[in-house]
């Protein structure tokens, strides 16, 4: 498999790093814990790390508002401790991304302050400030993401600056090449550290209108739905000119041999594809995040694989995604037997698989009591169930513990007990040895990692399709739903199942009598 790159071969695990380990008990993960946890990583069989954001910050959106590009936020520790788990990681065959967040800094970023200081102040326009509209009010109709108008005022400079996100996370202005080239700077300083590649927050919202047009509005909007949805972005994402920034990241990254460009893209697929740009000069992947919103029946996923597949530029290597920290958890949305086939969806697809951390233990959304509510995407728009919360809550290693042993304080969001790693560790059953066996499954087979991925079929509740390459021949049968099934198949071994209760049968011929929500893999031909 050498002629792929580490990222094509390898399977991302993110970290979201206030909830995966702590080791001071001020019940936030940190960067010494997750380096306690790089064994665990190893073994488990992933090969590259995706940390959420860990630099300075005021933490409006934990991290997400970042008044320092190139530290590390002493709640999370020091720039030393990365370095030192970043080398831990490597000795470990683990690469270490990171996450860039160029579309805005925090209102407490230096670059801020200084711009919001005067108007005539040199960094004035590395952030995007209009005058009022003819009656006071904000310069258009542009709406946040966190609820409100995009607008916010500035009373001592007389003017409104754009926040996409919260009014603490103002909007960088990449028109301006000043701005690019800070911006490139802070990659080259994680580049030069040895970071592996990143994963870029918001990336098809870098640009907006140059113009500052009104948002039309949306007419397939439903009340309930979050406020921003009440108009279409056509102005505020997705503009041709950010596709120049993608290559001009490309470009830096190149410098630096193997690193791997991701984008975070939610968009149609027609669109989310142009982001591969021409002939390799764009993001190696843009997040392919159409497995968090699917409906879960075989006949939708089969269409997505078809249409994802064929609508790919040619050489664009393909992605999926399961589940990160901004949407409900796989075993909350589809159920906890479920999440196992999806486990194997996710596993046996052609494409880099990401894997959000506790997935691999089949981790659900906690129930957070209102008083409990971190996330400011909820605080500020209660009950319009945006709330991020419940999927964030933090990493279950040891059930015999306090907190499940992720920290001896009082974590800062509330740890469900009920399983942990250490339950799951030596139970051919759990969801992890599933995990292990899938990871170990993709590492001695080539099909499944650069196999091509063919009759893509969904029989009533049953999704089937394979892998093949060279002689190589994998038949994987999924049932989504809950009623036992005949599947047929050639004859073969039966690499994998979901359930143990197959063990010992290792054998089929033909065809295959599927339980309720099983999923297998059945080598064929010569394998
Ligand atoms: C996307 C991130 O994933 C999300 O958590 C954050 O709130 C927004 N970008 C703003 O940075």
């Amino acid at each position: 498999m050498s002629e792929l790159a580490w990222w094509q071969r390898g399977v991302i695990y993110q970290i979201y790093p206030r909830s995966f380990q702590d080791s001071n008990g001020d019940g936030i993960g940190d960067l010494p814990g997750i380096r306690t946890r790089l064994e665990y990583l190893a073994a488990l069989g992933v090969d590259a790390v995706w940390i959420s954001p860990i630099y300075p910050s005021p933490m409006a959106d934990f991290g997400y508002d970042v008044a320092d590009y190139c530290n590390v936020d002493p709640m999370f520790g020091t720039l030393d401790e990365f370095k030192q788990l970043m080398g831990r990681a490597h000795q470990l065959g683990l690469n270490v991304l990171l996450d860039f967040v160029p579309n805005h800094s925090s209102d407490r970023h230096p670059w801020f302050e200084e711009s919001r200081s005067s108007r005539d102040n040199p960094r004035r326009d590395w952030y995007l400030w209009r005058d009022p509209a003819s009656d006071g009010g904000p310069p258009n109709n542009w709406l946040s993401r966190m609820g409100g108008s995009a607008w916010e005022w500035d009373e001592r400079t007389g003017q409104y600056y754009y926040h996409a996100f919260l009014r603490e996370q103002p909007d960088l202005n990449w028109r301006n090449p000043q701005v690019r080239r800070a911006m490139d700077d802070v990659l080259r300083f994680w580049l030069d550290l040895g970071v592996d590649g990143f994963r870029v927050d918001v990336l098809w919202l870098l640009i907006k209108d140059a113009l500052f047009r009104d948002n039309p509005p949306n007419p397939a909007y439903r009340p309930g739905e979050p406020e921003h949805h009440r108009l279409l972005q056509r102005y505020t994402e997705d503009q041709p000119e950010v596709h120049d920034i993608v290559r001009s990241m490309r470009a830096t990254l190149r410098e630096y041999g193997e690193r791997v460009l991701i984008g975070e893209i939610y968009l149609p697929v027609a669109q989310l594809v142009k982001y591969y740009g021409a002939g390799g000069d764009g993001a190696d992947m843009p997040f392919n995040f159409q497995l968090l919103n699917a409906r879960w029946n075989a006949r939708e996923i089969a269409s997505m694989i078809q249409a994802y597949d064929s609508a790919l530029p040619e050489h664009a290597w393909p992605n999926w995604v399961l589940g990160n920290h901004d949407n409900p958890r796989v075993a909350s949305r589809v159920g906890i037997a479920q999440a196992r086939v999806a486990a194997v969806l996710l596993l046996t697809l052609r494409g880099t698989p990401t894997l959000y951390y506790g997935d691999e233990i089949g981790m659900t959304d906690g129930a957070i009591a209102l008083d409990e509510i971190q996330d400011p995407a909820e605080l500020r728009q209660p009950g319009i169930g945006q709330g991020r919360d419940p999927e964030r809550t933090p990493m279950q290693w040891d059930g015999s513990l306090p907190h499940a042993g992720f920290t001896r304080g009082r974590p800062w969001l509330p740890v469900d007990t009920t399983t942990s790693v250490r339950d799951q560790d030596n139970d051919v059953s759990s969801v992890l040895s599933l995990y292990k066996s899938l990871l170990v499954l993709r590492r001695s087979h080539a099909a499944l990692v650069q196999g091509t991925i063919e009759n893509i079929v969904a029989h009533g509740d049953v999704l089937t399709y394979e892998r093949r390459y060279r002689n190589q021949r994998l038949f994987i049968a999924l049932n989504m739903g809950d009623e036992g099934v005949d599947v047929q198949t050639q004859s073969g071994a039966v690499l994998l199942s979901t359930m143990t209760s197959r063990r010992g049968q290792a054998v089929v011929q033909g065809a295959i009598h599927l339980a309720a929500e099983e999923a297998v893999i059945v080598a064929r031909g010569n394998e």
